[in-house]
């Protein structure tokens, strides 16, 4: 199994590592299946991402999505946060070896959360907007997540 040269990149200098302690939302999911935690952190100023920055106790390639993630969304609206997919993180990786696809869901979900978090605080019903959130992808007996 190999990384590419970004995902190599972003696991040796990771982007907006750590907690922000005075974020607007806080998203945390889990990969049942591994036992993994990813946690990102938004500032949100005007429907404009501001500033985000995640903590995850996952493998490698949870981490440079998530490390990419972030840089995709900061000073994106939230609309066009929740619009990230797994997928265009990963091609933002130029990809992930397959046994490592799901762990990149852990991103994307991991912001939404976030943002549901947001809209919480804000007295605001997320789920119309948000949807659901999932912790893992694969089905049941699918999942390759110990991999
Ligand atoms: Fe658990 Fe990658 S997130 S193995």
């Amino acid at each position: 199994m190999a990384y590419s040269e970004k995902v190599m990149d972003h696991l040796a200098n990771p982007r907006n590592v750590g907690e922000l302690p005075d974020a607007d939302g806080i998203g945390e999911v889990g990969n049942a299946k591994c036992g993994d935690i990813m946690k990102m952190y938004i500032k949100v100023n005007d429907g404009v991402i501001t500033d985000v920055t995640f903590k995850t106790f996952g493998c490698g390639a949870a981490f440079a999505t998530s490390s990419m993630a972030t840089e995709l969304i900061k000073g994106k609206t939230i609309e066009d946060a929740l619009k990230l997919t797994n997928q265009a993180v990963m091609e933002a990786l130029d990809g992930l070896p397959p046994v490592k696809v799901h762990c990149s869901v852990l991103a994307e979900q991991a912001i939404k959360a976030a943002v549901a978090d947001y809209y919480t605080r804000q007295g605001i019903d997320p789920t119309p907007l948000v949807g659901k959130i999932s912790d893992c992808d694969h089905e049941e007996g699918h999942c390759s997540c110990s991999l």
